[in-house]
């Protein structure tokens, strides 16, 4: 997808089109601004970029449902935007330069928080950071989290089905929504938003909307779960031998401290020396620099106790051989200091040249195997690649990135994105896993989920689409 935005933006929109929706939203609920626009066309990394004449900003359910109405008379399409994070093309126009961007971000308001019920209601344009805050300021837990959580709008994450760092302990944005309220594609409003934890009243229609990528409606508010707020949390940094030492320590550690264990995450050395070559002031967790390394979180509702247990758990691993080095973070300026070096690898290997980027899920257990086989098949297939797997291995999810060998070129090195992509995904199925783990199919990933679920299944899919929306303006060529 390339392209900059059109510049005449009412040339292909039906005739009064753009004054029926400066009467419905108001001269602040629309732009043609060029300028304005551009920059919600490209993702972040720039891996998908398209091109659009038109952004809505509406700034009330009402407008949702009336501005939606306009546009399925009139046939324009939409792409649902939050806070333009995601990173499969999904939230972002395609080329044509014929989709509206619909922007959520003025629906931002906090509506209830019943800490009685463990429960919050809040509007899809609130950025995640504000409804962690919120969930804080009545002592609970709210417990999605990502790097991108100071961005991305819970609108996006709930029709990205986010996954993230506690998603061991706490489940996928989906196990944390009881309710949803969607604005449909001909502007009928459908208010799920209940708070219930148990309802068996027939189908749950809320599911259908989550992980759907703005295709089957727009989300305009969720009822959130909330969770006690753990009092003591702890958070180690290990260097582990292998990857399969690394999945047999996370056993380990399952078998000692249970649900306590929030995020398990594995970074390879590799790309820790990038982060620590890229990030400012950054200085290295351990002693030695160590081929595969290991961040686990901790928590639990008591005040103290939680730190000799793992120290414990931590040195039986060390005597079976599944740690040789570790460090325990000692205050909570060490512990974000552990979760920024987490956090960045993405931007470091950007910095440090072209990458493949795949977010691929298999069996926990099956995680050091394809480590494994991938080092010998894109070693033979790149020689001197530089690959570097991280992420939610606590959960068998691999962000398995490959940076180009020092002595190719950008363009050589992405040249051959289609084959590598079709050797990582072949590998990951005979492993029985996942295409897209936690980031989607949006338009990056759609021909191969066309290629790769079974027809029955892309049947099924094409038939809930036509249901939900029979005209097609609700984010096309996302999914399917
Ligand atoms: P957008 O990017 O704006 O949109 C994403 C999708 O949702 C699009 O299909 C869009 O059309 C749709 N959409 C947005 N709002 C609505 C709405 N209100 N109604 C209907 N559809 C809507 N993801 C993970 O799962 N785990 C991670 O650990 C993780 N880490 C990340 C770290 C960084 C630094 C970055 C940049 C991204 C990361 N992501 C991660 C990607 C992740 O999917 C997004 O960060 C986030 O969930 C998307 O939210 P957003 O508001 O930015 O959505
Ligand atoms: C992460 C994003 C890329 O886990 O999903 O850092
Ligand atoms: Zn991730």
């Amino acid at each position: 997808m390339t392209g900059a935005p059109l510049a005449d933006p009412s040339a292909d929109l039906p005739e009064g089109f753009l004054a029926a929706v400066d009467a419905c939203l108001g001269p602040r609920g629309w732009s043609t601004d060029a300028g304005r626009i551009a920059e919600l066309c490209v993702e972040r990394w720039g891996t998908a970029r398209g091109r659009s004449g038109l952004l809505l900003r509406p700034g009330s359910v009402a407008e949702v449902a009336a501005v939606l109405r306009l546009c399925h008379d009139a046939g324009v399409a939409v792409v649902p935007q939050g806070g333009n994070t995601g990173l499969v093309g999904a939230g972002v126009p395609d080329a044509s330069g014929r989709l509206a961007i619909l922007s959520l971000a003025r629906l931002d308001r906090i509506r209830a928080v019943d800490p009685l019920n463990d429960t919050i209601t809040v509007e899809a344009g609130c950025v995640l950071a504000r409804v962690q805050d919120a969930a804080a300021a009545v002592d609970r837990l709210f417990p999605l989290a990502l790097g991108a959580q100071g961005t991305c709008q819970i609108g996006g994450n709930i029709a990205s089905n986010a996954g993230g760092l506690n998603v061991l302990r706490y489940g996928m944005a989906r196990a944390l929504v009881l309710g949803l309220e969607v604005v449909l594609a001909d502007g009928r409003l459908w208010d799920g938003l209940r708070s219930l934890r148990k309802d068996n009243t027939g189908y749950d229609l809320k599911q259908l909307f989550i992980g759907a990528e703005g295709t089957l409606g727009v989300i305009t508010a969720a009822v959130l779960r909330l969770f006690p707020r753990p009092r003591e949390v702890q958070t180690a940094w290990l260097a582990v031998p292998s990857p399969q030492a690394a999945v047999e320590l996370l056993a380990h550690c399952r078998g000692q401290l249970g649900e306590t264990i929030s995020s398990f995450e594995l970074m390879a050395g590799g790309l820790v020396e990038l982060v620590l070559a890229y990030l400012p002031g950054a200085r290295a967790p351990l002693a030695r620099p160590a081929a595969w390394q290991v961040l686990i979180e901790v928590g639990w509702s008591l005040e103290e106790g939680l730190a000799a247990r793992l120290e414990a758990v931590l040195a039986a691993a060390m005597e079976q051989g599944l740690i040789s080095d570790g460090t325990l973070a000692a205050s909570e300026q060490q512990r974000q200091a552990l979760w920024t070096l987490r956090e960045s690898p993405t931007d470091a290997m950007a910095h440090a040249g072209a990458v493949l980027r795949h977010d691929v899920a298999v069996p926990i257990s099956e995680v050091p195997a394809l480590i494994a086989e991938g080092e010998t098949v894109f070693q033979t297939l790149l020689p001197g690649v530089r690959i570097l797997p991280f992420g939610h291995v606590g959960d068998g999810n691999l962000h398995y990135n490959l940076l180009q060998p020092p002595d190719w070129s950008a363009e050589a090195f992405l040249a051959r994105k289609a084959e590598v992509q079709a050797r990582v995904f072949d590998l990951v199925l005979a492993h029985g896993g996942s295409i897209s783990a936690e980031h989607g199919i949006g338009r990056l990933k759609r021909d191969e989920l066309a290629r790769r679920r079974p027809a029955v299944d892309l049947e099924l899919m094409r038939a809930l689409k036509t249901v939900l929306d029979p005209r097609g303006i609700l984010n096309p060529g996302a999914v399917l």
